[in-house]
């Protein structure tokens, strides 16, 4: 079966089509390497030994949208992971982030609205939860007023996505709200690879140590957590993938309850940020160069997910451990670095 993975040359994409290729899809991606190199279909190949088929197009423009669903008609399910995702960017160009993480959304739906089957799977987060009350974090928490336009716009995908589930039958929807997504594929063929300064912890960590920031600056150590700095869910980021098959062959064997639904993807288990630094420093063996800093405005202080929805309706549950995540992540720096 054909299954259209868009943002395919991304992070978490990448990580996602080698799932689906083992477990016998053929995968088709769309990306417009706005954020990702076609370089990545290099890494996907060695890891799996077979090429995907690409297709580089904005799904913005939805009339390439369209010519991408007539030239494959055979399509059994799309994974949606094309989106912008800089929580800081979003703020400086709100509209950006809404035509590039809604409209494309909407012309997606549109095209597999018209078919047969149509089963999908949407990128969420867990900043739809804002700081919850409650820990861990389970799916009925309320979802709190979202922080920036980003964070909205995951938010209304989910809305948009609930809606359409209402009055299209065939459409079938699995929103996975990932927590903190880190580390690389264990062949270190594929990773992140953040364009400009990182914003997220890992792989400042990781450029830090391989000599591309001078140090790592960690925001506050005076928070109400055990050692004062801000606690979230790190989860290996070839974990998270698998979710994405298990969730998509879900659908595919009938097994939904409803035809929209979501789940937390995590590991259930919160790391603080000087935990992340020490496991890092205990896998790759060397000491890290870091500041305390003053608090950044706006930062949660703790997130980490309740998974008991995602271990028993899907059957999924994350087995790798900070370390593997870490190491894999440093594996993964030096070999880009030539480290
Ligand atoms: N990485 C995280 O921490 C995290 C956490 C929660 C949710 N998410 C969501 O998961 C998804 C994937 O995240 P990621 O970390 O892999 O990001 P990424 O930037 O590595 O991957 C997204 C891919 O989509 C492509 N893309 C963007 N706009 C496009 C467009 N208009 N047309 C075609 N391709 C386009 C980019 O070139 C990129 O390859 C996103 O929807 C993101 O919001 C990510």
């Amino acid at each position: 079966m054909k299954i259209l993975v868009t943002g395919g040359l991304g992070f978490i994409g990448s990580h996602t089509v080698v799932e689906l290729q083992a477990e016998g899809f053929e995968v088709v991606i769309i990306d417009d390497c706005s954020n990702a190199s076609e370089n990545v279909l290099d890494g996907i190949s060695a890891i799996s030994g077979v090429r995907p088929l690409f297709e580089k197009l904005d799904l913005r423009i939805k009339h390439d949208v369209l010519g991408f669903f007539e030239r494959h008609p055979d399509l059994g399910g799309v994974i949606h992971f094309a989106a912008s995702k800089a929580v800081g960017e979003s703020v400086e160009k709100p509209l950006l982030y809404y035509e590039n993480n809604l409209n494309t959304l909407v012309y997606l739906l549109q095209c597999l609205g018209s078919k047969e089957q149509a089963p999908f799977i949407f990128s969420s987060s867990c900043t739809v939860y804002g700081q919850a009350d409650k820990m861990p974090i389970t799916e009925d928490a309320p979802v709190k007023p979202a922080e920036s336009p980003y964070g909205n716009t995951k938010q209304i995908g989910e809305e948009i996505l609930r809606d359409s589930c209402r009055v299209i039958p065939q459409l079938k929807v699995v929103a996975l709200r990932y927590f903190n997504p880190i580390g690389a594929h264990p062949s270190a063929d594929i990773g992140e690879l953040p364009i400009g300064v990182p914003q997220n912890l890992v792989p400042f960590i990781t450029q830090t140590a391989a000599g591309l920031r001078e140090k790592l600056s960690v925001f506050g150590n005076d928070y109400p957590t055990p050692d004062g700095t801000c606690i979230r869910d790190y989860i290996h980021v070839v974990d998270l993938a698998k979710a994405h098959v298990v969730a998509l062959q879900r659908i595919l064997n009938g097994k939904q309850k409803e035809n929209y639904e979501v789940f937390n993807i995590g590991t259930g288990k919160g790391s603080s940020v000087l935990e992340v630094i020490k496991s890092f420093e205990r896998v790759s063996g060397r000491s890290l160069n870091y500041v305390i800093a003053d608090r950044r405005p706006g930062d949660i202080i703790s997130a980490y997910a309740d998974t008991t929805r995602a271990n028993e309706e899907l059957g999924w549950k994350a087995i790798s451990t900070l370390d593997d995540a870490m190491k894999s992540a440093w594996d993964w720096e030096r070999k880009i670095r030539n480290i």
